[in-house]
């Protein structure tokens, strides 16, 4: 498994399982399925309704000896609601008592709303409390990233958003990179949207290498140095997601997927009215 070095010298693996729409009474075999396949990232989030169960896969896991805690990178994220600064972190520890852990790797402000300073205040201090090892930011775009990073002492060290073969984040990735903030792809599929699976050009791609489009998608993020989650429930899928690091796209395929790019989320515009609404009504949801 290929790794990342983080800014602030913490490692974690290059390609993830996430649990996204994972349902709770599936996500702890899911996840012990992931974690005996290869996979040591798991990502999950106070809003999926999931951690408890994705903690349960994990205690599993390592009580059959699997895999050590120590091998494990599990990230969570805090919802909108939970932005205020005491309420950050009381939502950290409720993360780390409903999953069982001492401490998680990373943990994320999910969405770029709410008191996120104040959040971010939350997130600093169980880093230094040594609850957290890395944090970071999602879906922030750039412009807002370099806002963030300019008025805290402390910058993220992720920051996870929607990449895939249609929404590239070519300047974006440039942003990042020269701010020091690690990207991670979530959807890196683009949950299949626009036919991706069945997609043509990434199919050709592949049958030079004997890989399937899914393949040849996470190969493409991973030589652009991403980080990338990817879900699935069936773990011959989720062999066949992880068995990426035994090829290498050449620079005309990266070239000819570059050139599919449609530069627009495959789902929504994180700052569109409707989807600002949708998030306002969404957040009373998780609020405990
Ligand atoms: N920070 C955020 O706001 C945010 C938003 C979305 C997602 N995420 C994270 O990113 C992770 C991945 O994103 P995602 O779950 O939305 O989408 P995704 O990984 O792009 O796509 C998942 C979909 O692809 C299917 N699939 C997976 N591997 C396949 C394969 N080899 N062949 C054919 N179909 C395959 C899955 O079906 P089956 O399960 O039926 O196999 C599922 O329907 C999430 O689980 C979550 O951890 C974060």
């Amino acid at each position: 498994m290929n790794t990342i070095t983080l800014n602030n010298g913490v490692t974690m693996p290059q390609l993830g399982f996430g649990v996204y729409q994972i349902p709770s009474d599936e996500t702890a075999q899911a996840v012990y399925e992931a974690i005996k396949i290869g996979y040591r990232l798991i990502d999950t989030a106070a809003v999926y309704g999931n951690e408890k169960e994705t903690g349960a896969g994990i205690k599993q896991a390592i009580e059959e000896g699997l895999v050590t805690r120590e091998e494990l990178f599990v990230t969570s994220k805090l919802f909108i609601l939970q932005t205020p600064e005491n309420k950050a972190a009381a939502t950290i520890e409720h993360s780390l008592s409903v999953m069982g852990l001492d401490y998680l790797d990373l943990y994320l402000i999910h969405q770029p709303y709410g008191d996120i300073y104040g959040a971010w205040r939350a997130l600093v201090a169980a880093q230094q409390a040594g609850k957290v090892r890395a944090i970071g930011i999602s879906n922030f775009k750039a412009a807002k990233m370099i806002e963030f990073v300019g008025l805290n002492e402390v910058k993220p060290q992720v920051n996870q958003i929607e990449v895939n073969p249609w929404y590239q984040r070519e300047a974006d990735l440039v942003w990042h990179e020269q701010y020091g903030v690690q990207v991670e792809a979530w959807a890196p599929f683009a949950e299949g949207h626009h036919d991706l699976f069945t997609n043509p050009i990434l199919a050709e791609i592949g049958s030079k290498y004997g890989k399937s489009v899914g393949q040849v998608v996470l190969r493409w993020l991973m030589q652009r140095g991403i980080v990338a989650l990817a879900k699935s429930v069936h773990p011959e899928r989720m062999a066949e997601n992880i068995d990426i690091f035994d090829f290498e796209l050449t620079a005309s395929d990266m070239a000819t997927i570059q050139s599919m790019d449609k530069k627009e989320s495959a789902f929504f515009d994180h700052d569109a009215p409707e989807q600002v609404e949708w998030f306002m009504k969404r957040m009373w949801d998780t609020e405990k």
